[in-house]
């Protein structure tokens, strides 16, 4: 179980293979697909900090280089840019140096989130933190983070985002089963089943990717084997944690997220992300609203 300390440190996985999109991430992270004109995972750092974390330790693997470095200063480009007076440039390279401190540790095989998540126990210790992963987006606006690192501070335990899903999309994501608590869309999580088989999910919860854990779960993490996909999940350990006594830094919450999310790693929330933020944009929206526009009345009718 942590000490009492409010969460300091955040964690981001980004060592998984992306299979869902490739070609694209057969030499190239997914989480460094631009949205727009950013990477994805710039966001989440972003939110990270936002949330008041910034120690931010990525996990990342061999293939994943660009990650680091894109956090990373660059001072011949910021000279280069520099030289010729471009100093809107200069700031917008800076400014991915600056969110945080960002640090990095290698998961040395993609052997599933929940090793992930086990590779950051030396650097996390024993205090509670949160987990985003690097391709889930949460719109900036939505600030959902914060609200769950006050549910940790109010309830203990960990806590977990969970956003309804329509039931045929349930076998794609980790369900809860849930009872209510006295906190207005906060519930006590009682059952976790990594992506059910059709027509079996314990509820139309779907678990996403935040999460503010604590400790405990690395002990949890070292003794759980391998589940669905032969993979170390992170749903199994969780599900271990609900069930241990709160002195033992067991008891799982979820937060109910109702706002907007965009899952990057998907080949189609990627493209809503693309089209919502380039919609809402002050220097693209208008032409690209209008363009829209244009585009969708020539459509097929459904
Ligand atoms: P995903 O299941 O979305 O990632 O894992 P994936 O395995 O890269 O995706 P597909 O299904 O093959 O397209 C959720 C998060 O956990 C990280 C991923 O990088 C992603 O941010 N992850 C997953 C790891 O860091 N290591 C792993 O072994 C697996």
């Amino acid at each position: 179980m942590s000490q009492t300390h409010a969460p300091t440190k955040a964690v981001i996985p980004a060592a998984g293979l992306g299979t869902r999109f490739l070609p694209a991430t057969k030499a190239m992270p997914k989480e460094m697909l631009a949205v727009i004109d950013t990477p994805a995972i710039e966001f989440v750092v972003r939110e990270a900090a936002d949330a008041g974390l910034d120690d931010v330790l990525l996990i990342t693997s061999r293939t994943k280089k660009s990650i680091e470095d894109h956090f990373d200063a660059v001072p011949d480009l910021e000279a280069a840019l520099a030289a010729k007076g471009d100093t809107a440039k200069v700031d917008l390279v800076r400014a991915s140096s600056n969110i945080a401190t960002v640090h990095s540790v290698r998961q040395q095989n993609p052997a599933g989130l929940g090793h992930a998540v086990l590779c950051a126990a030396q650097h996390v210790g024993n205090e509670p933190f949160a987990v985003l992963l690097g391709d889930d987006l949460i719109d900036e606006r939505d600030k959902l983070l914060r609200e769950m690192l006050d549910v940790q501070g109010q309830f203990g335990g960990s806590v977990i985002a969970l956003m309804e899903v329509d039931p045929a999309q349930s076998h794609l994501y980790g369900c809860a089963a849930v009872t209510p608590t006295d906190r207005d869309g906060v519930v006590r999580v009682n059952d976790l089943v990594e992506k059910p088989a059709p027509g079996t999910a314990p509820s139309n919860y779907a678990v996403i990717g935040r999460y503010v854990l604590d400790p405990a779960v690395f002990d949890v993490l070292r003794e759980t084997p391998p589940g669905k996909g032969n993979e170390i999940q992170l749903t199994d350990a969780l599900l271990t944690l609900a069930n241990l006594p709160a002195e033992q830094g067991g008891t799982v919450y979820g937060v109910v997220f109702t706002g907007r999310r965009y899952d990057t790693g998907d080949k189609l929330g990627y493209l809503q992300a693309v089209v919502q933020l380039a919609s809402e944009r002050e220097d693209l929206g208008p032409a690209f609203t209008g363009w829209l526009r244009e585009f969708s009345a020539g459509l097929p009718q459904a």
